[in-house]
């Protein structure tokens, strides 16, 4: 017998396995050769936004990367490293964006209250609370600054995913790829689309492009 908890994936992962198999036989042994997925998703890290069941797609179908907060930060090698493989070696078409309301990365950064060594992280939230000050003040309750500062973060990880030279470089050969933004409702389980949709460097702040 070895822990309790992994007894119990070991289990639950038993059973899941022999219902996939017996609704759609042959599908670990094609899976097995292979993955071709057409989106990168990155996401929080978040315990209520598993990324496959949310986007109620099978093993396979996206190349997923989870952070605190669903940030893409520029020094992050780990983040980059994801997409970096995604877009050039499995050259996926999307690379989704997906942030969610009540996250607690943005309500820390938006309370300024300390946690430890993630404030430093969640310092690149703080930097588009200041860039959009004025907008987020103006709403009257603290659920809609909240609300509005989890789209605002989503909508700037859009934009930093295509200010690396991965995506320029794509866009510069002529592969096909749009970076999209979406958002998550943990309380009613339902992604809505945030329509920032970017597949173009012209569509880039000049200070912002980074020719080859
Ligand atoms: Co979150």
């Amino acid at each position: 017998m070895g822990l309790q908890i992994v007894d119990k994936l070991i289990a639950n992962n038993k059973k899941w396995a022999e219902e996939t198999n017996r609704n759609s036989p042959g599908f670990f042994d094609k899976l097995a050769k292979q993955q071709h997925p057409e989106m990168l998703w990155i996401g929080c890290a978040d315990s209520r936004v598993p990324a496959n069941t949310i986007a109620g797609v099978m093993p396979g179908e996206v190349f997923v990367h989870r952070n605190v907060a669903n940030l893409v930060v520029n020094t992050d090698f780990n983040c980059l490293s994801v997409m970096q493989y995604a877009v050039e070696v499995l050259k996926v078409k999307y690379v989704i964006v997906c942030g969610h309301y009540n996250c607690g990365g943005v309500k820390a950064a938006l309370d300024g209250k300390q946690f430890g060594l993630i404030d430093n992280w969640l310092a690149n939230i703080r930097d588009v609370y200041k860039e959009h000050k004025e907008e987020i003040y103006k709403l009257d309750s603290y659920d809609e600054r909240f609300d509005r500062l989890c789209e605002l973060n989503v909508r700037q990880q859009v934009y930093n995913v295509c200010h690396t030279t991965i995506v320029q470089n794509a866009w510069a050969r002529g592969q096909e790829l749009t970076v999209c933004g979406v958002i998550y409702d943990v309380a009613d389980g339902l992604l809505k689309d945030l329509d920032v949709v970017v597949n173009s460097k012209e569509l880039l702040n000049e200070v912002y492009l980074v020719d080859k």
